[in-house]
């Protein structure tokens, strides 16, 4: 394997997690192509094949399982390393590794900026996914820190909440039941609905909430994306619950607006954490100091939103381990 690079070795680690070279190459932000020519190298220089597909499955070949365990020895030694290098760095320089859900994506890039203004130094990689797949990334320890609503019980991790996040019920500007005080749950589970992709956390949320109150939605369309279900709202298909996040600086204003309904918000929190046992780098260590005080630098996404419930606090920053 002496002309196989660590690129190529990322590529297959990709590809042999996600079982996909099209999520694979999504999330390494490659083409197709480019994943599928790493691949064919890597196969060619190990003289044996790494996947099989069978039908529109891919399975790992007992190499390609070595080889997965090997890529992550491998990783583990480098991250480790880089963690040392960085350390030795301080924060002058040194690299932050950060993987957050899909609806983070409306605050996280500020707080980056502004944290990066502080320290020039200091190189970002940004992840942005669904929660499904920053827990599966969070459990594999691929990153230093990840951003998500509350963690399931079974991972174990340390958490703890920096910043509210209140779910709303969304509805075209023109709706019927816009300006209306207090409408019932069971009104809103007879519109039409439009729902994020299964592994969203917002889709967990609001399937929660609904079924808590034994109602049933009818779903007409399911959407990966904050900003196509808003586009979908705005085009008459339906109402969705959103993160009152997705309206943050680029909502199609006068477009959209926020249902008064009973129970919402849904009150959610976000989370940054880190696998148990970790040991920090000085950058993630700094990076976490500074997100406890995010609610200060995103005033504007704090709660003082149209909707009739009430906005719970920032809870205290208790470290928790869940
Ligand atoms: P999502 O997660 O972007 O995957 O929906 C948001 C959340 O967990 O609240």
């Amino acid at each position: 394997m002496r002309h196989s690079t660590l690129r190529q070795l990322k590529v297959f680690e990709a590809i042999a997690r996600l079982r996909s070279f099209t999520r694979a190459a999504e999330e390494l932000f490659l083409t197709q192509p480019t994943v599928s020519m790493q691949i064919k190298k890597l196969t060619d220089e190990i003289g044996l094949p790494l996947f099989e597909q069978i039908g529109k499955k891919i399975y790992l070949t007992d190499a390609g399982q070595e080889l997965f365990q090997t890529c992550h020895g491998i990783f583990e030694h480098i991250a480790r390393f880089e963690m040392i290098a960085s350390d030795m760095k301080g924060l002058k320089a040194g690299k932050l590794r950060l993987a957050v859900v899909t609806t983070a994506k409306y605050f996280t890039p500020r707080l980056l900026g502004i944290f990066c203004q502080k320290y020039p130094g200091i190189d970002v990689a940004l992840i942005v996914t669904n929660r499904k797949r920053v827990l599966e990334r969070l459990i594999n320890n691929q990153d230093d820190l990840y951003i998500l609503g509350q963690l399931p019980e079974e991972i174990d991790a340390v958490a703890e909440v920096f910043l509210d996040n209140p779910l709303v019920v969304l509805a075209p500007a023109d709706h019927p039941l816009v300006n209306k005080k207090r409408i019932p749950i069971k009104r809103i589970s007879d519109e039409p609905f439009i729902l994020r992709e299964s592994g969203s956390g917002t889709r967990m949320a609001t399937e929660r909430f609904f079924s808590e109150h034994n109602l049933k939605l009818k779903v007409r369309m399911e959407l990966g994306s904050n900003e196509a279900i808003k586009q979908a709202i705005v085009g008459g298909l339906g109402i969705s619950v959103l993160s009152h996040h997705t309206l943050a600086l680029d909502a199609p204003t006068g477009h959209l607006a926020v249902l008064d309904v009973e129970g919402f918000p849904i009150e959610r929190h976000w989370y940054y954490a880190y696998p148990s046992g970790k040991q920090l780098s000085i950058v993630a260590h700094a990076f976490l100091k500074y997100l406890q005080q995010a609610s200060h630098f995103l005033k504007d996404l704090s709660c003082h939103h149209a909707t009739s419930g009430h906005c719970p606090l920032l809870q205290n920053n208790e470290e928790r381990k869940l």
